[in-house]
């Protein structure tokens, strides 16, 4: 490295750190590109959390335990506070027609995929649903935020991340010279809230899947940062822990991918911001590689 890029990184650090509000005594105890975390890192990130002494809208999924996971795994939480129901078992049967609902939803354009989002039926969570949340942002974007589905919020506003957790995800993107609408664009895995903050079941991530990946197809971004646990596994089709997931740069249809904590659960462990701040720097790390490729 050269004195001219440590310097740019060093600068960017600290950016980082006051946004995330970490006080330099703060400072990340691992590597920025750490292929594999430290062990202690690993333990910390995977002991699984729990939220009960947060009000309910700072919530977030438990960061542990693999997409399937039972409740008790998980730890206590849904995705924006209320206690977490019915958890999904593993991903097995879906519907014979998925094949054709996907090769369909993989022809659209942004105007095409927005309508049929808006007017799915595919799973039950349009019975329960205010509106479905398509995502938002810059359609020419080269950042991608997926998170895992839509709150409370988020189903009455049609927008993903409003809300406290929102707003630390909006000044996260700051610290990147990022803006909601301006060179990125935000989405989750589903387009439908699922009811009383349970977790999406497979069914309900099978039917979505092809929008997001259409999405993704579309935006074709340079960098994609998955926000949670249940992102990562549901994206990356994997049941390894977040922490073990955060720190390598992973793959999605040829496009990088970091993994990060969800912002929701950052509002609650304020030590597992400076970790975010690593992989924010590594999301931005790959961004510009990526640009200087093109
Ligand atoms: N949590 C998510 O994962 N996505 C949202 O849009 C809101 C909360």
């Amino acid at each position: 490295m050269t004195d001219t890029v440590k310097e740019n990184a060093v600068h960017r650090r600290a950016q980082f750190l006051e946004v995330l509000g970490i006080r330099t005594e703060w400072l990340p105890r691992v590597a920025i590109v750490a292929a594999e975390p430290a062990e202690d890192v690993v333990a910390l990130a995977d002991a699984g959390e729990t939220a009960e002494a947060e009000p309910a809208a700072q919530r977030a999924p438990a960061q542990d335990a693999p997409v399937g996971a039972t409740a008790e795994a998980r730890g206590a939480g849904g995705r924006d506070g209320a206690p977490a129901v019915g958890r999904a078992p593993a991903p097995d049967i879906v519907s014979p027609l998925l094949p054709q609902r996907a090769a369909e939803i993989a022809t659209l354009d942004w105007a095409g995929l927005e309508a049929s989002v808006a007017g799915c039926t595919a799973c039950g969570l349009c019975e329960t649903r205010t509106q479905t949340v398509f995502g938002v942002g810059d359609r020419a974007a080269e950042w991608m935020l997926v998170g895992e589905a839509p709150g409370q919020n988020e189903d009455l506003q049609g927008e993903p991340f409003v809300g406290q957790a929102g707003k630390l995800l909006d000044n996260m993107l700051g610290a990147l010279n990022l803006a909601r609408g301006r060179n990125v664009f935000i989405a989750n895995v589903l387009k439908c809230r699922p009811p009383e903050n349970r977790d999406p079941a497979p069914d309900e991530v099978a039917q979505c899947e092809p929008y997001l990946r259409q999405q993704i197809a579309l935006l074709r971004p340079k960098v994609i940062v998955v926000l949670g646990r249940f992102a990562a596994q549901s994206l990356l089709r994997t049941t390894t822990p977040i922490g073990k997931l955060r720190g390598t740069v992973h793959e999605y249809e040829g496009i990088p991918v970091v993994v990060t904590y969800h912002p929701a659960y950052l509002l609650r462990t304020l030590s597992d911001k400076a970790r975010a701040w690593e992989d924010l720097c590594l999301a931005r790390e790959v961004h510009d590689r990526a640009g200087a490729q093109a």
